[in-house]
C-alpha cells in the first residue's frame, strides 16, 4: 500500500492545525497508509512513497529539527529519488522555510516535488484548512495513480 509521510514542527501550533488537516485530506483516499508525525529518524523517509513537510518560517529559515533531518538523511546517503514531495507551513511576513524545503528535496535528493509550496498566515482559517486538506488530497491521489 502506498504511504504518505507528513512530518511537521510547530512552535505555537499553526502548522500543526495544516499537518492535521493535509492528513486529513490524504485519508479520504481510500487504499493509502498516512503517517502524521512530529520527529522521524532519517532512516524511515525511505519507506514512504511522499513526503510532505510543514515548515513554518523563523528568522527567515528552516527551524533547526527540519534542516538537522535533511542534513542527516544526506549524511546517511538515505536515497529518496522520485519520491512525491510537498512543503508547507505557516508564516507571518516572508514565509521562506517551505521553499527551502522544496529546494532540498529537488536539489539534494532529486525527489519529485509537488510546487508550489502552500502557505498559510499565522492561524489558519476554515479556507485555508480546506486548501492544506486539498493538498493532502492531492498527493494521495497521484500516488494510487502511480502506484
Ligand atoms: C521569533 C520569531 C521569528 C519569526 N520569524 C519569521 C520570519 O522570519 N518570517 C516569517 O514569515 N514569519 C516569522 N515568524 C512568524 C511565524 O512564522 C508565525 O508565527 C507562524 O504562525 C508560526 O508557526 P507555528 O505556530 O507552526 O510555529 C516569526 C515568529 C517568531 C516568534
Amino acid at each position: 500500500m502506498p504511504k504518505i509521510l507528513i512530518l511537521f514542527y510547530s512552535r505555537t501550533g499553526n502548522t500543526e492545525k495544516m499537518a492535521k488537516a493535509v492528513a486529513e485530506g490524504a485519508s479520504t483516499v481510500q487504499g493509502i497508509e498516512v503517517e502524521l508525525v512530529y520527529h522521524a529518524p532519517p532512516e524511515t523517509l525511505s519507506y514512504y512513497d511522499a513526503i510532505l513537510v510543514g515548515a513554518p518560517t523563523y528568522h527567515h529559515d528552516l527551524t533547526i529539527d527540519i534542516k538537522r533531518l535533511f542534513e542527516e538523511a544526506a549524511e546517511k546517503g538515505i536515497k529518496l529519488e522520485g519520491k512525491i514531495g510537498a512543503a508547507f507551513g505557516s508564516y507571518g511576513w516572508s514565509g521562506e522555510a517551505p521553499r527551502l524545503v522544496l529546494e532540498i528535496m529537488k536539489s539534494k535528493f532529486e525527489m519529485n516535488v509537488s510546487e508550489p509550496q502552500l502557505l498559510v498566515k499565522y492561524t489558519p482559517d476554515q479556507a485555508a484548512l480546506e486548501k492544506c486538506r486539498e493538498l493532502g488530497k492531492r498527493v494521495a491521489e497521484r500516488l494510487i495513480h502511480t502506484a
